[in-house]
This record gives structure tokens, C-alpha cells and sequence, in this order.
């Protein structure tokens, strides 16, 4: 087992993966820590399909066009769910708070679920596994994912999580300073200096693009950025909430 530092601070997404199975003991470790995470309230607000059918993942794989998705043991899904609860509240005749129509209700299960995943992601690193997270799993096909993996209303994909035994060791990415990631005690304001730090931390990015393990581009933080998001906030996500049972109205 690594340490929870060397987990952290060695962490990569990793996409290619042995055949092996992952150890039930691993499993159970993620589990476990899937299952403690913190959450608002404590309502655990999430819920994971667990998938290790392959026949699934090929179609999940179709879908999104993310090799790993095939590759990977276990592919785990990360839901906000507010199905569970209301079928309680439902039996004992308990009034649902509107979670489905408001954007807390909306936030708090993504945070819940996102925090779940951080918690498996963590455990799979320490555990010696390599992980990736999958956010098309949420955007490019939304409905389609939802009725493959037959999703009832109130629950919605938040992300998915590739994992297996790694078959490759990437770089660590460079990431943005700590003067940049954390302010003291309120929001700095000094622009300038900022907008300085951000463009050392571009041509870091570019710099790490053109010279690392394997494949290389010339990409640098900020414009390859913007130019993903460009076509990446048009997946209306809003209608695949409809679909799935949220009218959003305040
Ligand atoms: C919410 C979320 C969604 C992501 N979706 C994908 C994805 O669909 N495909 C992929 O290859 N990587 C995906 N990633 C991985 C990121 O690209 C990766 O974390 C980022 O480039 C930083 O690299 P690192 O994880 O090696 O530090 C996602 C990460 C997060 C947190």
C-alpha cells in the first residue's frame, strides 16, 4: 500500500490497463471508502453502478469513443441519487423536499457523488490500481447511458471511473502554483501579477506538452482549454436532467 501522501502527490490519470482482474480485497478497500465518504447532511446523496460486464462496456465504449472504457476491469459510474430517499420517505409517507427542482438540490448530489469518486480514486492509488475519470460518460450521450444502465428518476450520471492494474506509468502534469490555487484569507486581487504567474504556468504546460513521455503537441493551458469548452457546453445538459425527472425552476 502506498502512503495516503504518495497517493496523492503521485497520482495520473492512467488509460491503459493489464488484463488481470483487480484483487476482491481492492474492491472492498474502494468500497469501503466509497462508502465513508463525507456528504452533505450525511444523506448520501449518490449512488455507483459497479460494472464488469464487457458486453456493457463495449456499448458504453461505442457510445463515448474512450478506449479505457473497454480496457479497464471495473468501470465504476458515480450517480447523484435522490431515488433512494424518496422511496423511504415515500413508505413512511414523508413530503420530499424539492431536490429535483432547485439547483442545491442539483449541486449537492453532484458534490456528494464527486466526492465519492475522489474517495475511490484515492483508495485505487494507494492500492497500487490506476484510475481515470470519464466525464463523457455524462455528456455525449446522456440518454442513452441512462437507459443502458436503466436509471430510475432522481439519479443521474455524474462521472465514470476506469480502473485497473496500470500498464503504463504518464508524467505528472504540471499544475498551477499554490499562489495561484490558494488565496489568504480573501480573494487576491493584485491582476497583474496573476495574469504573470498564469502565463508562466501556460508555456509550463506548453513546455511539459512538447517534451513529455509519449505523445507530444504544442499545446499550451489556456487556448487548448478554451477551445475544448467551446463545443464541450453544448451537450445540454439540462434536458438530460428533464429526462430524468428534475425541472429545475429556481
Ligand atoms: C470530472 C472529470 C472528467 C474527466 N473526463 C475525462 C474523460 O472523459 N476522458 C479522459 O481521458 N480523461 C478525463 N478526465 C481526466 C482529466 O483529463 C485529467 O484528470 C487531467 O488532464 C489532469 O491529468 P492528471 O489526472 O493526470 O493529473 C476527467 C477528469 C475529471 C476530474
Amino acid at each position: 500500500m502506498l502512503s495516503v501522501k504518495d497517493s496523492l502527490l503521485e497520482r495520473t490519470s492512467v488509460r491503459r490497463y493489464e488484463r488481470e482482474a483487480i484483487p476482491a480485497e481492492t474492491m472492498e478497500l474502494i468500497y469501503r471508502a466509497v462508502e465513508n465518504t463525507p456528504t452533505s447532511y450525511n444523506g448520501q446523496q449518490f449512488s455507483v453502478i459497479d460494472i464488469d460486464d464487457q458486453e456493457l462496456k463495449l456499448k458504453l465504449y461505442e457510445l463515448t469513443n474512450q478506449k479505457q472504457i473497454k480496457t479497464c476491469n471495473r468501470l465504476l459510474i458515480f450517480c447523484s441519487d435522490y431515488n433512494k430517499i424518496s422511496l423511504l420517505a415515500r413508505k413512511k409517507g414523508l413530503v420530499m423536499p424539492p431536490f429535483t427542482n432547485t439547483m442545491d438540490g442539483v449541486t449537492i448530489g453532484i458534490i456528494d457523488a464527486s466526492l465519492a469518486m475522489m474517495s475511490a480514486v484515492v483508495a485505487a492509488q494507494s492500492a497500487g490500481l490506476g484510475s481515470n475519470c470519464i466525464g463523457y460518460l455524462r455528456t455525449v450521450d446522456p440518454a442513452a447511458v441512462a437507459k443502458l444502465l436503466n436509471l430510475p428518476k432522481g439519479v443521474f450520471v455524474v462521472c465514470g471511473l476506469a480502473l485497473g492494474i496500470p500498464r503504463e506509468h504518464p508524467d505528472l502534469k504540471p499544475k498551477q502554483p499554490l499562489s495561484l490555487v490558494f488565496h489568504h484569507n480573501s480573494y487576491r486581487h493584485d491582476d497583474e501579477k496573476m495574469v504573470s504567474e498564469l502565463e508562466e504556468y501556460d508555456n509550463v504546460v506548453k513546455h511539459y506538452n512538447q517534451t513529455r513521455s509519449g505523445h507530444t503537441t504544442d499545446n499550451d493551458w489556456v487556448a487548448h482549454i478554451l477551445d475544448y469548452y467551446d463545443h464541450a457546453m453544448s451537450y445540454r445538459i439540462l434536458d438530460y436532467l428533464k429526462d430524468q425527472g428534475y425541472d429545475i425552476n429556481r
